[in-house]
């Protein structure tokens, strides 16, 4: 039913009821105003003629009375009349008495006063009534009936039903337009108000309490939240997907595959888990989400190992969600993941002193193959608003691309490494480009406040669109992107720590494979052979320990398990002679082997069992968007023992602040904490573990995956009212 009509129909029926009852009254009053009348012009016919009528009547001369009769029917209203005897037998009557209605109709009524009694003919059009006449001497004769035309008094209801029908009608139409009106005007208002409601804009001032209460009660339930808050786990996360996305699937895009299947020099396939932060984090919550990943086939089996639209499902032996993978020719890994991504944009991205290169070539092969990642996830989407994520520096264009395909999706893109300020991103020839394909999302999040700050200042110093600072957004072409700090963590509890041989066991077996004493101090590091992990400057700062702090020499070792990494890069390959070097320098400076230097792959067990093993961790990158690694080795140590050092520009030191907290480039600091850690006490050690253990517990990757998708259901949910209220008010529009 029309809303408008759905208003009014109340009001009609009220009408229409009030209609009805004054017309009855109306018409009932003015009934008895008519049938008074008549009684009345009967009366006064007869008065004159009366005592005529009882003279000739008492003399027997009927002809005289038909003719004083005849002489009352003068009257146009009076049709017809009869002298009427006691009996019932007609005496006079003029030419015209029906004789179906006869006498006996007005001798039997009452006769016995001296008013007339009227009553109703059946037809309704005539009324008849008698007058008594009595002789001279009081001797009752009989009645005069008449018969009276009231065809007049129908003419006159019917005239008065009119009346009341299109005064009915009319004050239906008014209300109608009326109804309709103000049901118009309210509606686009509340639709003007609710719409900026939504969006957060400023309210107007009649709005203001009913916001203001609204606020409140969120405020209040969102405390209330926090006290009950559970701790987010894969059921929680897996619960939210529940709540807020009915379950769907995630579509998931990010360069690195969780799972490479490599082909081993003996012919068989082995599954590798890649060295990368991304995957740490995302896999976990790919497990418990379940969807598709879209990655580069990057393993030399995995064509083999994947169907013929290069999709498998993962984890091997638990498969709980499908890996699309995208084939990427040579040159174009070469232009887009070596070149533009990793040449251009990782340096960028990152103050590790660096020179970013920026050749168009690369760059023409970053846009097609994120316009193939675009094109792919079209093909994995089932409706057409989904929930997209979209990972890192590798897709800066496909939030735009899949955009213009799927205008109504809701894209999340987040942005894994650090966001340079306003002028180191200047210096990126296609720095609009990229900004415009990223503000092709719904929200970009990055790890830290500091990164949305500098985001927002390149897009306010190099677009034409407008930073709305206070709902921290970008509006950017009719579009919204909102920009937010979402700090990435691990899985906890951590799989990995959980299937690990204890700690003294892990211990053990490290020293011995290093032929390390068992009383031995042991440090790690594990990185990708990357320059922006300080890897130089760590060594640099164990020398440091060892010549400032001789106490610790052939006592501690630093072992670096460094997964090599991005080695088609100069760059990476110039890093990687230089560690070696550093290293043999260090160890041939102390005369030990003061740093064991492991450049290649490890295993996630592997390493678990290295960080478990260890007294400290040193992670002392130059420049990192968060760094896992950190909160790795919080996760590793159940034991409540060993110590962290962090550098402090990762995004981790802003939440890990019962680390010890280091600038890697001060190697004095660094070696002092070095050697604080090494002589620390364990009970100290236990209370900051303890404390980085239930912050990580807390904070872990369900929580940042459930806060993100939780988000994007609340952002999708408003479009689909927005949507909806377009719909609604086109509609009304049509009807009205
Ligand atoms: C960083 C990036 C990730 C990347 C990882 C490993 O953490 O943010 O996107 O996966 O490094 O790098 P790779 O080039 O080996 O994928």
């Amino acid at each position: 039913m029309p809303t408008t009509l759905r208003y009014a129909l109340p009001i009609l029926l009220g009408l229409a009821i009030l209609c009805a009852v004054s017309y009855l009254l109306v018409s009932s009053t003015s009934r008895s105003w008519f049938e008074e009348d008549v009684r009345l012009r009967a009366e006064l016919a007869l008065r004159g003629a009366r005592g005529a009528i009882a003279e000739a009547w008492g003399r027997g001369d009927r002809a005289a009375l038909a003719a004083l009769l005849t002489d009352i029917t003068s009257d146009e209203r009076i049709l017809a009349a009869a002298a009427c005897a006691p009996d019932g037998t007609t005496f006079a009557r003029t030419a015209d008495f029906p004789g179906a209605i006869g006498c006996r109709r007005f001798t039997s009524k009452s006769l016995g006063g001296s008013q007339p009694h009227i009553w109703n003919h059946a037809e309704g059009s005539v009324f008849l009534s008698a007058l008594p006449v009595a002789s001279p001497s009081g001797v009752a004769l009989g009645v005069v009936g008449l018969i009276h035309d009231m065809s007049y008094v129908d003419q006159r209801d019917a005239l008065t039903r009119k009346a009341a029908l299109g005064l009915f009608g009319a004050m239906a139409l008014g209300a109608l337009l009326l109804t309709s009106g103000i049901a118009r005007a309210s509606w686009r208002r509340f639709r003007v108000e609710l719409r900026s409601l939504i969006k957060g804009e400023p309210q107007r001032p009649e709005f203001h309490p009913l916001l203001q209460d609204v606020r409140e009660l969120a405020l209040q339930l969102a405390a209330e939240t926090r006290t009950n808050e559970r701790a987010w786990t894969p059921q929680r996360l897996r619960q939210v997907l529940h709540d807020h996305l009915q379950g769907e699937r995630v579509i998931m895009v990010a360069n690195r595959e969780p799972y490479i299947h490599e082909r081993d020099p003996n012919g068989g396939v082995r599954v590798l888990h890649p060295a990368s932060g991304l995957v740490t984090a995302l896999e976990p919550v790919m497990r418990a989400c379940s969807g598709v990943w879209i990655a580069h086939g990057s393993g030399s089996a995995d064509r083999e190992s994947s169907d013929r639209h290069g999709r498998v499902r993962v984890p091997p032996g638990e498969e709980s969600y499908t890996v699309r993978r995208i084939w990427l020719s040579r040159e174009e890994e070469q232009g887009y993941y070596y070149g533009f991504a990793n040449e251009g944009l990782w340096p960028l991205c990152h103050i590790a002193h660096a020179r970013p290169s920026f050749r168009e070539a690369d760059y023409e092969h970053y846009r097609r193959v994120n316009q193939r990642f675009a094109e792919t996830v079209c093909e994995e989407v089932d409706r057409e608003d989904p929930i997209i994520l979209v990972q890192d520096y590798h897709f800066a264009l496909a939030p735009r691309l899949i955009r213009e395909r799927l205008p109504r999706a809701t894209i999340l893109t987040f942005w894994h490494i650090p966001w340079p300020n306003a002028e180191r991103f200047g210096i990126c020839p296609f720095r609009e480009e990229l900004l415009e394909g990223l503000l092709g999302s719904s929200i970009v999040g990055f790890h830290v406040q500091g990164h949305c700050n500098n985001f927002l200042e390149s897009v306010d110093r190099y677009l034409e669109a407008r930073v709305d600072r206070e709902r921290i957004a970008v509006v950017h072409g009719g579009e919204t992107a909102l920009v937010r700090p979402y700090p990435i963590s691990i899985e906890w509890p951590n799989s990995w720590a959980q299937h690990a041989p204890p700690p003294a066991q892990c211990r053990a077996q490290v020293l011995e494979e290093l032929g390390l004493d068992k009383d031995a101090l042991l440090g790690v590091g594990v990185d990708r052979l990357d320059y922006t992990k300080g890897i130089e400057e760590r060594l640099l700062a164990v020398e440091q320990l060892l010549l400032r702090f001789p106490q610790f020499r052939r006592r501690f070792a630093f072992v670096q398990l460094a997964a090599p990494s991005r080695t088609a890069i100069e760059r990476y390959r110039e890093l990687n002679d230089a560690v070696e070097q550093l290293a043999s320098r260090i160890n041939e400076r102390f005369g030990y082997r003061a740093i064991i230097l492991q450049r290649q792959h490890h295993e996630p067990p592997r390493v678990f069992q290295y960080l478990r093993a260890a007294d400290l961790c040193y992670v002392s990158s130059l420049h990192d968007g968060m760094n896992l690694v950190a909160k790795e080795f919080i996760a590793a140590r159940d034991d409540e023992r060993g110590v962290l050092l962090l550098s402090q520009f990762t995004g981790a030191a802003r939440e890990l602040s019962e680390a010890l907290i280091v600038n890697p480039y001060d190697l004095r600091e660094a070696s002092d904490a070095l050697a604080a850690a090494l002589t620390m006490s364990t009970r100290e050690q236990a209370e900051r573990m303890r404390a980085l253990r239930a912050l990580v517990s807390e904070l872990n990757v369900y929580r940042w995956a459930g806060r993100m998708l939780t988000d994007a259901a609340r952002l999708r949910q408003r479009d689909r009212l927005s949507h909806r209220l377009e719909n609604g008010l086109s509609t009304i529009e049509g009807v009205a």
